[in-house]
């Protein structure tokens, strides 16, 4: 059954009165916000703050119809050389009673010919943030005639979003009197306007859900509470089974078991489907490492606390199974997050031991720090049950993915062209970009073992691309694509619209893959 979502979105819209437009929505734990398109004039409407932006070197007659004396106030900053429309630059302007804003924000947007959606997504990540420090509750954005005719003023609204995120669970004593209440969008309430707005709200608010899950801290985030955050997406067409280690202990999930081993904390093997078409699913498998300290062949001590992280592609998984609920997209999902920390106790996993996957092939463990891709076999053992259209695994997993691609890129690889060539193509426009490797044969050399059918690692030469290719065959002639996010799910610095920490990076790369393939019927 095919559902048409825009028949969705205007029966909510048709239920709002006053309003063009408002979506009252949760983004991220510490945010709510009305967000409201309307049709208005800038000078008619009253908010804390008004941003206007502006391109290098043009004038602020582009806004002549706001007010004279505001025009002079603007002309002025800008003749006085504090403003001259750099990309990112800011300044804030009283308007002294004048006109329904209180206060005008300039934000540059650079020149004319360079501007793109990911330039329009900085500055308006730093165009939001800037405010919200300021204490601002009413905001309006009037992407007046300098965008809208060349630019969807969508991106800007999006990176405002992603930039209020903050991790602020743990810090009881600061002050959270601060926050936006409401955000209006000048513009002409256009049906493809509105659908955008939609899906960029949705889009944002699963970023900052999975951002959440990552910088949870081990002890708050272990596997049953990673399941409990799953059972909170249930009800309508999503469903959510959890398998305890017994039942994985039923299926003979050997690989996965052999990580289990050193923890104390029980796994959980969680299987959310999402059913919004009929069909054999589309999976989506998310590394769960709620902690990796590496086990028996354990970490250095310097950094290991960034270790949480280690379940961002489960958390990702998640925040796209719940975009496209949100969204009612007609794809039919099933994601899996095989969780479990890594742990060298007593009874863990030790280097050298054979153990048998889900799949009957025999693996020789010889690092237990490789265990992702231990968990990931028995996860694709597992969904290849099902018949998928398609495997998409999504995995912190290698040291060397951020050595090769930095902060910059997922590294990808599988054995599906189209949909890498897909991926690549959104990664580009959403700005979670993706770089493939390689997956020639000579690699499998790297992982054969003297004793069993694969070892887990070839050592550090090539690890990046050996442990994809573990990884493939157990995905065998089943259409596969793996990405690699170890260097990308987290960031040590603030940038624009990303504050540090979880990024929740490949949640806007996989839910607009799925956006695009259901008008495919895929
Ligand atoms: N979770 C790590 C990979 C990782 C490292 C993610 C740094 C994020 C930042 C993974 O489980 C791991 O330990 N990989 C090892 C594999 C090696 C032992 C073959 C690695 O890449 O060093
Ligand atoms: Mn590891
Ligand atoms: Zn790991």
């Amino acid at each position: 059954m095919l559902v048409n979502h825009r028949e969705i979105i205007k029966s909510i819209y048709d239920k709002i009165k006053n309003y063009v437009y408002l979506l009252q929505k949760h983004i991220g734990q510490c945010i709510t916000m009305k967000i409201i398109i309307r049709d208005l004039k800038e000078n008619e409407c009253v908010c804390d703050a008004l941003i206007l932006p502006l391109h290098e070197g043009e004038t602020a007659s582009a806004y002549r119809e706001i007010d004279a004396l505001v025009n002079r106030l603007l002309s002025t900053v800008i003749s006085a050389r504090e403003f001259s429309g750099k990309h990112g630059e800011t300044s804030l302007i009283h308007t002294m009673k004048r006109i329904g804003p209180r206060r005008i924000l300039l934000v540059g947007l650079g020149k004319r010919g360079e501007v793109s959606p990911e330039k329009l997504r900085q500055a308006g990540g730093k165009a939001l943030s800037y405010l919200y420090g300021l204490g601002m509750k009413e905001i309006a954005f009037s992407p007046g005639r300098i965008l809208s005719a060349t630019h969807s003023p969508i991106p800007f609204v999006e990176g405002g979003l992603l930039s209020l995120y903050q991790f602020k669970r743990y810090k009881k004593e600061e002050d959270n009197s601060k926050g936006i209440e409401r955000l209006t969008l000048i513009g002409k309430p256009e049906a493809s306007l509105k659908d955008s707005l939609f899906w960029t709200v949705a889009s944002s608010s699963a970023v900052n859900f999975a951002r959440d899950l990552i910088n949870t801290p081990s002890n708050d985030m272990t596997p049953t509470i990673l399941a409990k955050a799953a059972k909170s997406l249930a009800g309508g067409r999503v469903e959510v089974k959890v398998l305890e280690k017994r039942d994985a202990e039923r299926l003979k999930m050997g690989a996965y078991l052999s990580v289990v081993r050193g923890s104390m904390e029980p796994p959980k093997f969680i299987v959310v489907n999402y059913r919004g078409q009929k069909g054999a699913p589309i999976a989506l498998i998310g590394k769960s490492i709620t902690f990796d300290s590496g086990g028996i062949s354990i970490k250095p001590s310097e950094g290991m606390e960034k270790m949480k992280y280690d379940m961002a592609g489960g958390a990702t998984v998640l925040a796209v199974v719940k975009a496209a609920s949100e969204m009612r997209l007609p794809v039919n999902l099933m994601g899996i997050l095989p969780a479990t920390e890594n742990l060298p106790g007593g009874t863990a996993t030790k280097p050298g031991d054979i153990v048998t996957s889900l799949s009957g092939k025999t693996i020789e463990i010889v690092n237990t720090d490789a265990e992702g891709r231990m968990v990931l076999a028995d996860g694709i053992g597992y969904v290849k049950k099902f018949k998928p259209k398609v495997i998409i695994d999504i995995a912190t997993l290698t040291g060397a993915c951020g050595v090769a691609l930095g902060n910059e890129a997922i590294a990808m690889m599988g054995n599906d062209s189209t949909i890498m060539e897909r991926l690549k193509k959104i990664g580009d426009e959403v700005y979670e970009r993706v770089w493939q490797m390689p997956l020639y044969e000579e690699y499998l050399e790297y992982i054969k073992s003297d004793s069993a059918d694969l070892k887990n690692t070839g050592g550090k030469t090539g690890s990046l691309v050996t442990a994809a290719y573990f990884l493939r065959e157990f995905a065998g002639d089943t259409p596969w694509v793996h990405l690699d996010i170890a260097g990308t799910a987290w960031t040590d610095k603030d940038k624009p619209y990303v504050p540090k920490g979880a990024t929740g990076m490949g949640v806007r790369l996989l839910s607009t893959l799925l956006k695009e393939l259901k008008d495919e019927n895929f």
